[in-house]
């Protein structure tokens, strides 16, 4: 059975992020949440203060810059801000870069989520809830589903690294008696994505016109999520999962890189009135990436049954915004590349 769970005031580890900052304007506009956010964020190369420009006057909202490996800074921010609930987004999360230079991914996602831990077993009172990845599971063939209970089989450094802290944080519940709960979700998409990433790249490529590449034949399989629907999946794990428990979020809609890439471009094609062949004729093969997992797909009934989460936005719905949202703020997001 769930229970209702008060949550005042909230630290967010990772929320000028993608989906942290997500989490953060969705709570700060949602009537049933009257508390406190701090957002505690290293701002790595990977943050963007714009992500949290339209929360920062708020008066429930504050933010402070720092390094979740810094236990001490963390131990105080608990207190100064009698938090009751941390949301830990916070982590390296690039595949590419984890296969480059893996050390980065080790230290935020194992020694990061240790050192929160740590500070954690001095306030058990405190919920903590740990943001995670199907990516842990390995990959699928063509059939077949992803369960809470199956087992792990990470692939790249970067899935490693969250795996590792996934077990961290069972370890620490089941030891200590912490307070934790912790959900793998699956790729996330939407405005506010960092340039780098396989969505906001494409789109960016085909409004300058440049080339868009693709790994191997394009067939690796992806479930998709809209980015708001995942922070409310958080929330809704946050108020009523059950301590101690695992939930998989889905999205429900699967598709093969080069399907995505198909329907992304109609979209821009529509969006942004540029020809749908020129379009076409950007897409490039290039080689694999090592160790390419080719197929993720979360089932995502228990949050379902027993939470009554599902997602709202249809993938296509989903990308036509995303699409506009990087339309309007294209010449900024040009600079970054
Ligand atoms: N993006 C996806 O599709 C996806 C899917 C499933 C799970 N996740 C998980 O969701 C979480 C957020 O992902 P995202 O896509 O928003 O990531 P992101 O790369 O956009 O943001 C990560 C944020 O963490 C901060 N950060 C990194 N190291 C830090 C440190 N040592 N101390 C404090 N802050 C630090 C960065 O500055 C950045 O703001 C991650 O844990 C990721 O593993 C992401």
């Amino acid at each position: 059975m769930s229970c209702m769970r008060e949550v005042k005031n909230i630290l967010v580890t990772g929320g000028a992020g993608f989906i942290g900052s997500s989490f953060i304007r969705y709570l700060l506009t949602l009537p049933e949440f009257e508390g406190n956010i701090v957002n505690y964020d290293l701002l790595t190369y990977a943050a963007n203060t714009d992500n949290i420009k339209s929360v920062s006057s708020c008066k429930r909202y504050f933010f402070i810059q720092g390094d979740i490996c810094s236990q001490n800074l963390v131990e105080d921010l608990l207190l100064d801000y009698k938090i009751d609930s941390i949301v830990h987004f916070a982590a390296e999360t690039h595949v590419d870069r984890s296969i480059a230079n893996p050390s980065s991914f080790f230290d935020a996602n194992i020694r990061g989520t240790y050192s929160l831990l740590e500070a954690l077993r001095k306030m058990p009172h405190i919920h903590f809830h740990h943001i995670s990845t199907d990516e842990v599971y390995g990959s699928l063939g063509e059939k077949g589903f992803f369960y809470e209970n199956s087992p792990y089989r990470p692939s790249s450094p970067y899935a490693a690294s969250k795996a590792a802290s996934d077990h961290l944080v069972k370890a620490y519940g089941h030891t200590y008696g912490l307070r934790t709960t912790l959900s793998h979700s699956c790729n996330n998409y939407g405005p506010y994505q960092y340039p780098e990433k396989f969505i906001p790249l494409l789109i960016l490529n085909a409004l300058q016109r440049k080339t868009l590449p693709i790994y191997g034949m394009g067939r690796n399989v992806r479930q998709w999520i809209f980015v708001e629907d995942h922070s409310k999946a958080v929330w809704t794990i946050l108020k009523r999962g059950r301590l101690g428990e695992t939930y998989d979020i889905g999205g429900g809609e699967e598709k093969s890189n080069i399907e995505l890439l198909q329907l992304l471009l109609k979209i821009i094609s529509e969006e942004a009135s540029i020809e749908h062949s020129l379009l076409f004729s950007l897409i490039k093969y290039v080689k694999d990436r090592p160790g390419h997992d080719f197929r993720y797909a979360i089932d995502g009934d228990k949050l379902q049954k027993e939470l009554g989460w599902r997602s709202e936005v249809v993938l296509e719905e989903g990308l036509r915004k995303t699409v506009r949202w990087y339309l309007k703020h294209a010449n900024k997001l040009f600079a970054y590349r």
